[in-house]
């Protein structure tokens, strides 16, 4: 069609202009459906076979009550592009009893979604509502799907700011997961995911993000995994963290502290970004005994590309801990090699594994040697800027101090940085 272009008489090409906007890609009003340009989409059932809708482009403004009315075997809707579009009323989804996924995506002007308008889809697995212009918070609370491992998933919708109390209440009563990303999020209110089992509750990017009320897991249980990176959030509720076993809190600039360790009694694997742009991770050890530590610690150890360049005006940072338990690793990512890393280590065991892992790529060699000759008390710091983390594990409070890698290879993937 490219080619045909230039052959165009200057007449005929504004008048193609004039009429592309109807014949963009996928604009057609599939059957069983009206699309009046202005007007409400109406897609009545019955219709055998009919499991897949996707309505894409359309002129339509207003998704009214009952528009699927008697699609009994849809399994999947889909609504996108549509820059008309502004208002979803209550029952637009309602009692379509093997509708499995909802997407409604790309609709700027999508303002409202009237309370109700899911209403009793037991089979729903899956709604995703992203890049909309609603200023509230779906109603999901009438969905009543019985699926199990549901996912709802609310992003790019930068005018919804506020998650209230019992948001997720009646949408699923097996399990879910919740992707609340890049939304205009600034509040997180008490008991927000009250009566819902988390499996994964994905907080990313909310930039806006800053409180998170301290009772907001009350009534619910997990979430096992809990990702807040790249938001404004200050601390984490003290409550209802006993159930997270991977946090997740890269480039979260603001979370100066968080609650004490004791309230994290399942974690497993921590993910943090420092004040200070560094990755700090945080592991907790199931067992004590040194062997288990060794042998789990080795992959404990990750970089994360969020880390920017050290300086050498770098601040110390200390780091507190009242259980010796925990596992503690502060990096600089291997950036072509030639920044501090900082760490603190707990355990003799954990440090032999760590500069053995070092050593693999030419840092640190004669500590590693040492640890490989078990000579702990030969050990001194052989890198430049010298390692002054403490050798006693009991100890609650630890210095770290940069260190420095001369190594220029990585070849471990995992602790490879992008720039390196
Ligand atoms: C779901 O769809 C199947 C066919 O795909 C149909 O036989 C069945 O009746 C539908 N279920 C309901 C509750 O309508
Ligand atoms: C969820 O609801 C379904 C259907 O009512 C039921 O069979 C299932 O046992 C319920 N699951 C839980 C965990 O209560
Ligand atoms: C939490 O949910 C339960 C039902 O699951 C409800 O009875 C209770 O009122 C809710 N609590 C708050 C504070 O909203």
């Amino acid at each position: 069609m490219g080619r045909r272009w230039p052959a165009l008489r200057p007449l005929t090409a504004p008048l193609l202009l004039l009429l592309l906007p109807r014949a963009l890609p996928g604009a057609h009003c599939p059957e069983p459906c009206s699309c009046p340009p202005d007007g409400a989409l109406r897609c009545p059932g019955p219709r055998a076979g009919l499991t897949l809708l996707s309505l894409t482009y359309l002129p339509i403004r207003l998704i009214p009550p009952q528009a699927f009315r008697g699609l009994n075997e849809v399994i999947k809707i889909e609504i996108s592009q549509s820059d008309s579009l502004e208002k979803i009323e209550a029952n637009a989804f309602d009692n379509l009893l093997n509708l499995s996924e909802i997407l409604i995506q790309n609709t700027k002007n999508l303002v409202y979604i009237e309370p109700g308008a899911f209403r009793n889809l037991p089979r729903l697995k899956y709604l995703s509502i992203c890049n909309t212009g609603i200023r509230k918070l779906p109603d999901v609370t009438k969905i009543f799907s019985s699926e199990f491992n549901f996912i709802l998933e609310i992003c790019d919708n930068l005018h919804i700011t506020t998650i209230p109390g019992n948001a997720f209440q009646g949408m699923n009563n097996e399990s879910i997961t919740l992707k609340l990303y890049g939304n205009g999020f600034e509040e997180i209110q008490s008991h927000a995911f009250n009566g819902t089992t988390l499996i994964s509750l994905e907080l990313k990017e909310n930039a806006h993000l800053e409180k998170m009320h301290n009772g907001a897991f009350r009534g619910a249980t997990g979430p096992s995994i809990l990702d807040i990176s790249s938001t404004k959030l200050q601390a984490l509720p003290s409550y209802g963290l006993e159930s997270i076993q991977t946090l997740i809190a890269t480039s979260s600039y603001s979370l100066k502290k968080l609650p004490s360790r004791e309230k994290f009694t399942n974690l497993l694997d921590a993910t943090l970004t420092y004040p200070s742009h560094c990755s700090l991770i945080i592991s907790k050890l199931q067992k004590s005994e040194d062997t288990k530590i060794s042998k789990s610690s080795s992959h404990l150890l990750r970089v994360t590309n969020s880390c920017v360049g050290a300086t050498s005006a770098f601040k110390v940072p200390l780091i507190t801990v009242t259980n010796s338990k925990v596992l503690l690793v502060l990096f600089y990512p291997v950036n072509s090699c030639a920044n501090p890393f900082l760490y603190a280590i707990f355990t003799k065991a954990f440090q032999r594994d760590f500069f053995l892992l070092l050593s693999k790529f030419g840092c640190c060699k004669r500590q590693a040697e040492l640890y490989r000759r078990k000579d702990f008390v030969a050990y001194t710091s052989n890198c430049k800027n010298g390692f002054t983390g403490s050798n006693k594990p009991s100890q609650s409070t630890l210095k770290l101090s940069p260190l420095q890698c001369q190594s220029t290879t990585v070849p471990d993937k995992r602790l490879a940085n992008k720039e390196c």
